[in-house]
């Protein structure tokens, strides 16, 4: 039981300091004490970034149902593991038992047994925040399948190209989903998308919204009657330690998304280990992240993390303005909650509004605030800490990626003493470092660089799915030996971290990654365009807004501005989802560009903040005379 639970700043240093130099030791401490497993590991860490291998506790077998639901049926059957609390008013919250659970999930991995499911098989789910995602995404974790779950905002041909990418068999979906004061025809989503997936062959669909849906026959079935029919015990699949538990597609800087591979044994280890850490979880609490299931922090902090730990997770099925704008505050007032993690851009939304939406609520329950998937303001940070927290809760600023499974710089809250925007230290068993422009490692303090990871942790990604090579060159060739997180950071004067920001192409718009790649390929499709550029410029509740520079081809140049704005716009929605909808779309007649072609975003990003007193040496370009131009229409 030693260092599971770290409750001092001394505690942290010395267990720190123990994790980096004994690393193997540390993890198999914590992996023996705290989690059942089938068969014991080898060897607890085998590794090499050049290749790239990772390997945590070798031959070890387990699944991680069994981890997060069965040896919690003794002490804790009639807790609540997961609080449903749904989009509509009218409907009551639901509070799911651990037994209430374990069933569940029992009866579905039986659904996905006779429907063909096999150990291994991919199937995605697309579905909205409700308890059957967190059930589906249980079962196919319990009969071994590999999980992939899509966000339900993404558009059908975000979604085909993810089931194509990795072979789904099997899709399961909702008639529909509610949002705030909408319903999202999930469905018909999905019945565009497998026109072109010709491998699956089942699709489940959950009854949530009561709508009239298509049912193709001969591959959709409602789950409902499926579920009634099954049987309630499942025994769990014995899964091997590195055996794929699920893929997660997050955005590159190239057009294809990247399916992360995450395996079973270190995934869950590291997801519980720092949940009981970073949010001082203690067994009587009600833990709220406001994130959706679809993205890396659902499926850590929302499903394993927290389940691994027997705790109480909330899903929240609506939106933060709906009904109003205090709905947030509302849930944490009605069920007590003690931890609350949202995302800077939700933070920054919320503080928009009358500060009457917070005051009418008791917010005393709240012991910790964490914040994840972008830098957080200073502004916004003072806000939390002020109105949300009164002063009294420590916000955990959590750093991480789909890429890296879990947490790894955050403070440990009444542990870490916090200063606004610094995600200030690693956590244990992380070992950052800081990059120059020649490529060494910056090893004193007050210096600002690329940020890599020189070490394995347990829950980092093994691979891309189907592209290994892919992984190599994207997080392992920048730097040798070392993980290239994609992240600009500066350390200061004492080790504290400060995430500055993306240095590649990829964009962070309300907090979800998007590549700029993507979303180019998708704007060059319209008829009129030649070319297109994508950066990001400030933006006060994104973050970061798109500013599309467009290029049009003759036969372009004659038609209405505004209307092809809106087409524009229409086809990312279509092929990418609204999320990467363009706030900007700027006509121009050139781009400017490096004498070997290269796009100057540089430039453009200066233009599209209105930062153009620095623009440095353009003589170089190919075409230095269309920055003008673009500066002078710039909008
Ligand atoms: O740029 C960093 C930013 O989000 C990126 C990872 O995005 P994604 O894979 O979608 O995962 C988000 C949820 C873990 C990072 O490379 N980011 C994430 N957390 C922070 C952050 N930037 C600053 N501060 C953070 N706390």
């Amino acid at each position: 039981m030693s260092n599971y639970h770290i409750k001092h700043l001394e505690e942290y240093f010395q267990v720190y300091r123990n994790s980096v130099r004994n690393p193997e030791e540390f993890w198999e401490e914590i992996a023996e004490e705290h989690f059942v497993w089938r068969r014991r590991w080898d060897k607890v860490l085998k590794w090499d970034f050049d290749a790239p291998e990772v390997t945590w506790f070798q031959n070890a077998q387990l699944n991680i149902t069994e981890n997060c639901l069965d040896r919690h049926l003794d002490t804790r059957a009639n807790k609540t593991a997961i609080l449903f609390e749904p989009n509509n008013l009218e409907e009551a919250a639901q509070h799911i038992s651990y037994s209430e659970l374990h069933l569940r999930v029992c009866k579905m991995a039986n659904v996905l047994r006779a429907n063909g499911i096999q150990k291994g098989d991919r199937v995605c789910i697309y579905l909205p925040m409700i308890p059957e995602l967190a059930v589906a995404v249980l079962a196919c974790a319990r009969v071994g399948a590999i999980h992939s779950v899509v966000f339900a905002g993404f558009s059908s041909i975000a979604l085909s190209t993810r089931i194509n990418d990795c072979d789904c068999k099997m899709v399961i979906t909702s008639d529909g989903s509610y949002r705030g004061n909408k319903t999202i025809d999930l469905k018909g989503i999905v019945d565009v998308a497998l026109e072109d997936c010709s491998e699956v062959s089942s699709v489940l669909v959950v009854n949530r919204i009561g709508s009239t849906i298509q049912m193709k026959e001969g591959r959709d079935q409602w789950l409902q009657p499926l579920l009634d029919k099954a049987k309630s015990t499942f025994t769990a699949e014995i899964m091997d330690a590195e055996d794929p538990l699920f893929i997660l597609y997050t955005s590159g800087s190239t057009g294809k998304p990247k399916g992360m591979v995450h395996t079973c044994a270190g995934y869950m280890v590291y997801t519980a280990y720092t949940f009981k850490n970073i949010f001082q979880y203690r067994e009587q609490d009600v833990y709220w992240c406001t994130a959706d299931i679809g993205w890396i922090t659902g499926h850590s902090y929302i499903v394993y993390g927290p389940l691994a730990n027997g705790a109480t997770t909330v899903m929240f099925e609506g939106v933060p303005s709906y009904p109003d704008y205090g709905r947030f505050w509302d849930i944490i007032e009605k069920h007590k909650i003690t931890q609350f993690y949202t995302a800077p851009t939700a933070i920054r939304a919320l503080a928009k509004e009358k500060l009457e939406f917070v005051e009418k609520y008791d917010l005393s329950s709240l012991k910790v605030l964490g914040t994840v998937g972008e830098p957080i303001n200073e502004e916004a940070w003072h806000w939390y800490n002020n109105n949300i927290g009164k002063r009294k809760s420590p916000i955990v600023d959590t750093w991480w990626q789909t890429e890296t499974g879990g947490i790894l710089i955050s403070p440990i809250p009444y542990v870490t003493p916090t200063t606004p925007t610094y995600a200030t230290l690693p956590f244990i068993g992380i070992q950052p470092a800081l990059m120059d422009e020649n490529g060494e490692e910056m090893r004193e303090n007050q210096v600002e660089g690329r940020l890599c990871i020189k070490f394995p942790w347990p829950s980092m990604a093994r691979t891309i799915w189907g592209n290994h090579d892919r992984y190599r060159d994207t997080y392992f060739s920048a730097y040798k030996g070392k993980y290239f997180t994609g992240d600009g950071a500066l350390r200061d004067a004492v080790g504290y971290y400060r995430i500055t920001g993306r240095v590649d192409d990829v964009i962070i718009v309300s907090g979800h990654n998007l590549g700029t790649a993507p979303i180019e390929d998708s704007i060059n499709e319209h008829p009129a365009v030649a070319e297109s550029a994508i950066v990001g410029f400030p933006h006060d509740v994104k973050g970061n807004a798109l500013y599309g520079f467009v290029i049009l081809k003759e036969t372009g140049e004659g038609r209405d501005r505004e209307n092809l704005k809106k087409e524009i716009n229409q086809q990312i929605t279509e092929q990418i989802g609204p999320i990467a909808k363009l706030d900007k779309i700027q006509f121009v007649p050139g781009l400017p560009k490096t004498r070997s072609g290269k796009i100057m975003r540089r430039i453009l990003r200066k233009i599209a903040g209105k930062d153009t007193k620095n623009l440095g040496d353009i003589s170089t370009l190919l075409n230095p005379e269309v920055v003008q131009d673009i500066m002078d229409k710039a909008l």
